[in-house]
């Protein structure tokens, strides 16, 4: 291994987490560089389970750094809650396995509040947010009145600034008849959290250099996925950060010419949480996968929408992210099906069209082309290497593969770390 970015290539909780856990064995480092605890990783060791929403998963081997970059919105009290969580759990997370940038913006409480405001003035047209404040934290940050880490040396000055934006949203509850934010005991527990937090503040950028330099493997652990960017995704139903291949480098001051691979993750179907339009959703497949408990969000607990394998989407995912190679996973949530499909291109008016279109409107009007094949209608979740999948999932990856032009490299037969094939096609 080397430095390599994990990308999700569909509308997120493709299973990153997993992925990301799997290849910490080989890295040194892993970052998170992008979004906040927007993010729901699922880890899921030997039958025991973690969630990871703004810290990198990687934590979870033993000797492994971690780092939450610049990119990142940091929501101290969030954070602290989830080491907290993590540490019930046995994980040990001190200052020298977790690193805060020192440039890293803060996501605070009024962030959330902003957050649902501006989602019940949307009605109907809701994006569908986490409710997390990612996007009244990024809207912060390029107006130039965002509170960094750093603003938190000063703890007077931050105080001031920190209550008046507290103030000034109370002013916004009151107007819309919501209860206001007491500011006392909300002051008091985000002040709590800053000061356990400072000592694992630091210059990310300059650590990942060093590391870089002496040889350490580090691994980029994306959140959200391409469709979720605010440049490449189905705007305006996205999150408010790089999302893409990219957005790792910014995110965490790291030179794009020292990246040596980009992976893709992907499930065998798609999902998506929040609104907007989604060509090859399901309804009776995504009761099938919720009857059997699974495709439920990770961070807000809602029926994730769920469809066909989507290779429109796949096809610019390739391509807006450098994508050297896939994982693909739940595999086996095809299992059952007596035939599996890929949509090829969409029709739109009479055309083929190949690459998802720009206007929202034209691509709801996408009707999904599929390629279909017979199931395997066998159980695949014991299956340990390639050979012993049934011809039906070899011919269903395959088939990707020659779709996109880019190999599958890993699969996921199950939610454990141990359900995963590594492939060398
Ligand atoms: P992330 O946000 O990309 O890390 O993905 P999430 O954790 O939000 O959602 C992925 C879901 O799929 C989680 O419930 C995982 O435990 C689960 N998962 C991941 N890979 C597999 C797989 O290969 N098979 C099955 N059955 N579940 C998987
Ligand atoms: P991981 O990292 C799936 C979606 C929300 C909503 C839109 C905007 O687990 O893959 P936001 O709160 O970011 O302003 O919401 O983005 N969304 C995700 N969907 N997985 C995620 O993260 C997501 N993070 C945000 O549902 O549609
Ligand atoms: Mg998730």
């Amino acid at each position: 291994m080397s430095n390599v970015i994990i990308v999700g290539a569909q509308w997120g909780d493709e299973g990153k987490g997993k992925i990301v856990d799997y290849l910490t064995e080989s890295a040194d480092v892993v970052i998170r560089a992008q979004g906040g605890s927007n993010a729901g990783h699922t880890v899921i060791n030997d039958g025991k389970k973690y969630i990871l929403h703004l810290i990198p998963s990687g934590i979870l081997w033993e000797g492994k750094t971690c780092v939450i970059g610049n990119g990142v919105a940091m929501d101290p009290v969030g954070l602290l809650g989830e080491i907290d969580t993590l540490e019930q759990q046995g994980i040990t997370i001190t200052p020298d396995r977790l690193m805060i940038s020192d440039r890293a913006h803060l996501t605070l409480p009024y962030h959330r509040e902003i957050d649902g405001l501006r989602e019940a003035d949307l009605g109907d047209a809701k994006i569908g947010t986490t409710k997390r404040g990612i996007g009244p934290t990024y809207a912060d940050k390029a107006n130039r009145v965002g509170l960094r880490m750093i603003d938190t040396t000063d703890i007077e000055s931050f105080a001031t600034r920190f209550r008046s934006r507290m103030e000034d949203c109370n002013e916004l509850l009151e107007a819309a008849g919501l209860e206001e934010m007491d500011l006392e005991k909300i002051g008091a527990e985000v002040l709590a959290a800053i000061e356990r937090l400072r000592p694992f503040m630091k210059n990310t950028m300059a650590y990942l250099d060093e590391a870089m330099k002496s040889g350490s493997n580090l691994l980029f652990e994306g959140a959200q996925g391409t469709y979720l960017d605010i440049d490449h995704g189905t705007y305006p139903f996205v999150t408010s950060s790089n999302t893409t291949s990219g957005g790792a480098c910014t995110g965490a001051g790291f030179p794009p010419n020292r990246i040596d691979q980009v992976v893709g993750v992907c499930k065998a179907y798609t999902t998506r949480v929040g609104s907007g339009p989604f060509p090859t959703e399901d309804d009776e497949f995504g009761d099938y996968l919720h009857g059997m408990g699974r495709e439920f969000g990770a961070t807000t607990g809602r029926e994730r929408r769920c469809g066909w394998l989507d290779a429109v989407l796949l096809r610019q995912s390739v391509i807006v992210n450098g994508i050297d190679e896939l994982a693909v996973t739940n595999l086996d949530g095809l299992d059952q099906m007596d035939s599996v499909r890929i949509c090829t291109h969409y029709e739109i008016d009479g055309e083929n069209v190949e690459l998802p279109p720009a206007s929202l409107d034209v691509f709801a009007k996408g009707k999904p082309v599929y390629a279909e094949m017979p199931g395997w209608k066998t159980d695949i979740s014991k299956a340990r290497d390639w050979d012993s999948l049934p011809e039906g999932a070899q011919n269903f990856i395959k088939k990707l593969e020659e779709i996109l032009g880019v190999p599958v490299t890993m699969i996921g037969v199950g939610p454990d770390r141990a359900q995963t094939i590594l492939r060398n096609p």
